[in-house]
């Protein structure tokens, strides 16, 4: 008989993460659904439950808080004894979105080169942004770490965060900074948390566009390029896990507005901030 799989998936009570811990479950596998808030994820837990997954419980995590990581930490070790998949999907998009029909009509995806366009539809306060990266890369971060011991008494472990195309180097414009980014050999935990020190003070300093970081989104794109780097080190870190990151398309959710994805031949004036096709 095979071996009953565990899995942990942050998020887990709205959107794609919602979905993940429905497709984890009909696959047999026994899901930790993570959410901060507590009648949410008990919610999300029952409308499983009463659709015949009975695999699947709640564990209420607030990932920017340690203390709770340890507590559900402690909750796996001792009811299940092991972690077979940690699923990294809570994140935060950073903005505001000020007008949300012309966010709408634009289809959600911004490019840089309409910045301009975007002043009274969206906004990047510096605080968002700070909790963003604290959030998407220093969270996740954690989590994984504080999770690495469980992964390892697992038989084939693995680690899923789920990225984004906007972690894409495609939206940097400081060439050094890109290729330092990709050098995964040289590139340290240490110098990736010295590259979100600089992103935060020149995004308080306004000197995004100086020092070539992504002009949109910006506080996101970061984290996620952060996040992708740091997976790539982790995956050379631990040879016996699974280590992978993925982007998961785009999806209407409660990030994305509920905004379809328009196509080229549907562009607005806001929209023809469509995503560049290379
Ligand atoms: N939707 C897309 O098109 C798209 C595209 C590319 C990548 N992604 C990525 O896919 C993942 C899921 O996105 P989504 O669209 O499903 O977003 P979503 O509907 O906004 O859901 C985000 C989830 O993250 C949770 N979360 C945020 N901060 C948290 C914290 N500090 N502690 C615990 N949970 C926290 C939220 O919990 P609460 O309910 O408590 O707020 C919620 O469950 C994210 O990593 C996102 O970056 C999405």
């Amino acid at each position: 008989m095979e071996e009953q799989r565990y899995a942990i998936v942050t998020g887990g009570n709205r959107g794609i993460g919602l979905e993940i811990c429905r497709q984890l479950a009909l696959n047999g596998v026994y899901v930790i659904l993570i959410s901060r808030n507590q009648s949410r994820g008990e919610e999300s837990v029952e409308k499983l439950n009463v659709s015949s997954l009975s695999n699947v419980v709640f564990h209420q995590l607030d990932i920017n808080d340690p203390s709770s990581i340890a507590c559900l930490a402690e909750f796996v070790q001792t009811r299940f004894g092991k972690l077979d998949i940690l699923i990294n999907n809570a994140a935060e998009i950073g903005m505001i979105i000020h007008d949300d029909k012309e966010f709408r009509d634009g289809g959600g995806f911004v490019v840089d080169e309409k910045k301009h366009l975007l002043t009274n539809i969206i906004g990047e306060p510096y605080e968002l942004g700070e909790k963003c990266l604290k959030t998407n890369s220093y969270a996740t971060k954690t989590i994984t770490e504080s999770f690495i011991p469980l992964l390892q008494l697992s038989k084939s472990p693995r680690i899923v965060t789920v990225t984004s195309i906007y972690g894409d180097l495609y939206w940097f414009h400081n060439e050094k900074l890109k290729a330092e980014l990709q050098d995964i050999d040289n590139l340290t935990e240490e110098r990736i948390d010295e590259i979100i020190q600089w992103f935060l003070s020149d995004f308080k300093d306004g000197k995004l566009q100086k020092n070539g970081w992504p002009l949109t989104v910006s506080a996101y794109k970061v984290s996620k390029a952060v996040l992708n780097a740091y997976t790539r080190l982790m995956a050379r870190k631990y040879e016996n896990i699974l280590v992978n990151c993925l982007h998961p398309g785009y999806v209407i959710t409660d990030m994305t507005s509920h905004t379809r994805l328009i196509n080229k031949t549907q562009i607005s004036p806001f929209s023809s901030t469509i995503m560049p096709s290379t």
